[in-house]
């Protein structure tokens, strides 16, 4: 029977009724039960792709990024032969041995490492920051021992807080998620994502405001979340996720993490600002702007960088975003852009608007069209007056600027970036550099101070750059651009063209991140010098010429300069660490030190310092992007499943 039901006679060739294979199933357990498994196991599988969600228990696993250097850089120290850059390059890796281990020997598991008194910082959650920050480095230096340690340590890490205790978003998505998504990039260890997962999901409800700003601060454990001292969310606060979160979005496929950074975006889009002045301050209930002044310093920073690198880091494909950057670096150089009476020093400053930035409900409303038409012009740069009052302030925060300007003459195309606007980037870039420089230059340690007060002219907007540059450019652009004349370091601080406003050097990257950036992108070794020497003249002496000019030359620099490195290794180093320093004027014993070593300088500055002094391009700026906390993130490309899963037009 069973054989004619299964149509094995020719007489009966037709497939079973129902009611015959019920019967037949029914019967037959050992028939019918693989199929329902299958069924099931099917369903289960594919069910979470067809309801539109990822699957719950996402695996960890990702094609490669482009060029993927999975394994760590082979380390040979160099021999006794070896050029100069090559015993530079060690010497930093040396020193961050040094801070590292000073850290992991008398902080861990705190924050940072107070490395005068030995004592401990427990200055952001208490879940060992430095150890966060200081990642990845250890896996460009080649430090693997010390890798793999924190890795295991890093496993380890459970996020809870005490109860009353809040975490700032900002710093915790730059630094540790940061620090967590770097390291898995470059060294594909699982338990790093699952890690960056774990600590994404935790920081999202960060994102629970009114206007989908993060808050300033939150509770992990309640989800209570707390806005900051200014009652604001600052401009620097609300874009500087997205580079994470997105990456983050990629590798666990979550559309949570792109949709809550992407708001923050979206709210950019319709603030309606259209002369690309974007305020400092943003309304966290409205998600409208909510003061006047116009900054690419401590409220601000990174928000600029994450315009561009967002559109980098997707493969140049949001290009709502590159618009955005557009915008805005024009702005810089229309309103925030000037030089000093005396030394003609390039510098940014920051600058309070005459009036409320334009926006689209007002210019299309009732008002008076001579009052809302912004009162900068592409066509016309000279012509305008500034809608803006500069501070003269100069930050050493803002020396991050020539680095992202550099980036993005080098990146952007002639169609976004036409010749005269990428001039003005590249040139905008030099001189800001230089000045950077000089502000180490001129100081008796022959380092940076945190803030400069510039020299103004009598009548400020007199020292606009960009009405220099066009008369410049009309009177046939004889000798250097404005701003780019390289005046050479001073020793009188009459002769300065500023003062120190504020006489600390932090360990800071800012200056030595532009130097890098200015050096792969420009490929002129003087920024490489110059991340070394802090007297070097323009022309560059320790180049071509005849051997004996070259050994004269030699002998002068290191009898007449100090070097940027140098001078971190004489001021800043104790015994167990490296201290920031009190006054960078004060060179007649060793400058007062202070007792902290911030995680950055791990993250950041001993990074930067050993890119630039290597030969071989470690991370190359085409296959990866720098986060504001010098963490690479791989340059990738939405998926077609992305693109839908996450709403990406
Ligand atoms: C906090 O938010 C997450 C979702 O982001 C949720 O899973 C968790 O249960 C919340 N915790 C509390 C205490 O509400
Ligand atoms: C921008 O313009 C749109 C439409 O004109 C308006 O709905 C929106 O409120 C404006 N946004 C702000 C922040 O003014």
């Amino acid at each position: 029977m069973l054989s004619s039901l299964l149509g094995r006679t020719p007489h009966s060739s037709r497939l079973p009724t129902l009611r015959e294979g019920i019967t037949l199933l029914a019967g037959r357990p050992q028939r019918w039960l693989p199929h329902l498994l299958g069924f099931l196991f099917v369903l289960w599988y594919f069910g979470p792709i067809i309801r539109g969600g990822p699957p719950d228990d996402y695996v960890y696993v990702l094609p490669p990024p482009i060029h993927h250097p999975h394994l760590p850089p082979l380390y040979k120290p160099p021999t006794a032969s070896a050029n100069d850059w090559k015993v530079r390059a060690h010497q930093v890796r040396e020193a961050f041995i040094h801070a590292y281990k000073g850290y992991r020997d008398h902080a861990f598991p705190a924050d940072e490492l107070a490395p005068m008194s030995g004592k401990i910082h427990n200055n952001f959650n208490g879940w060992g920051v430095t150890i966060y920050d200081a990642l990845d480095t250890m896996w460009i230096m080649g430090l693997s021992e010390y890798f793999e340690e924190a890795v295991q340590l890093i496993s380890k890490a459970d996020y809870t807080t005490k109860p009353k205790q809040y975490v700032p978003f900002f710093e915790t998505i730059i630094r540790h998620l940061g620090g967590l998504l770097s390291a898995y990039a470059l060294s594909n260890e699982p338990i790093l994502l699952e890690q960056a997962d774990k600590m994404g999901a935790i920081l999202l409800p960060a994102f629970n405001t009114e206007s989908g700003f993060p808050a300033y601060a939150l509770s992990t454990r309640t989800n209570a979340t707390r806005g900051g001292w200014t009652g604001n969310t600052l401009w620097a606060e609300a874009l500087s996720n997205q580079l994470e979160y997105k990456y983050l979005a990629h590798v666990t496929g979550k559309p949570e993490y792109f949709e809550k950074a992407e708001r923050c975006m979206q709210l950019m889009y319709e603030a309606n600002i259209t002369d690309g002045i974007f305020p400092t301050h943003w309304d966290t209930k409205t998600g409208a702007p909510s003061n006047h002044r116009f900054s690419v310093g401590a409220f601000a920073d990174s928000a600029h960088e994450y315009l561009l690198k967002q559109w980098l880091i997707t493969s140049q494909s949001e290009t709502k975003i590159k618009d955005l950057y557009l915008n805005v670096s024009k702005s810089i150089m229309e309103n925030l852009l000037y030089v000093t009476p005396n030394r003609e020093m390039l510098f940014v400053t920051d600058a309070d608007m005459l009036k409320p930035p334009p926006r689209k409900s007002q210019t299309e409303g009732s008002e008076s069209t001579s009052k809302s038409t912004p009162a900068t012009n592409p066509k016309s740069p000279q012509a305008s007056t500034p809608s803006t009052i500069p501070s003269g302030t100069f930050e050493h925060l803002s020396c991050f600027l020539p680095g992202l300007f550099a980036l993005a003459a080098s990146t952007l195309s002639p169609l976004d970036l036409p010749r005269p606007e990428r001039e003005l980037h590249e040139w905008a870039a030099e001189g800001l550099a230089y000045t950077c420089w000089l502000t180490y230059a001129d100081t008796k340690t022959g380092l940076g101070p945190d803030v400069l007060s510039m020299k103004m002219f009598a009548k400020a907007e007199d020292g606009l750059w960009l009405p220099r540059v066009e008369s410049w450019k009309e009177k046939g652009r004889s000798g250097r651009p404005p701003g780019l004349r390289e005046p050479g370091a001073v020793r009188g601080k009459n002769e300065r063209d500023y003062t120190v406003y504020k006489r600390t050097y932090l360990l800071r990257p800012e200056a030595i991140e532009s130097f890098y950036i200015m050096w792969r992108t420009t490929g002129n070794p003087v920024w490489r010098e110059r991340g070394w020497w802090v007297v070097l003249s323009n022309s560059q002496p320790l180049g071509k010429s005849h051997p004996i000019l070259t050994y004269i030359m030699i002998v002068f620099v290191f009898a007449s300069s100090r070097t940027v490195f140098q001078a971190i290794e004489k001021y800043a180093k104790t015994e167990i660490g490296y201290a920031s320093i009190m006054d960078v004027d004060k060179s007649s014993e060793k400058a007062p030190v202070k007792d902290e070593m911030p995680s950055y300088f791990l993250a950041e500055t001993l990074k930067y310092l050993y890119l630039l002094f290597t030969d071989e391009e470690l991370i190359p700026l085409d296959k990866w992007v720098f986060n504001t906390e010098a963490h690479p993130l791989p340059i990738f490309e939405w998926t077609e499943t992305e693109k839908k899963l996450f709403n990406i037009s």
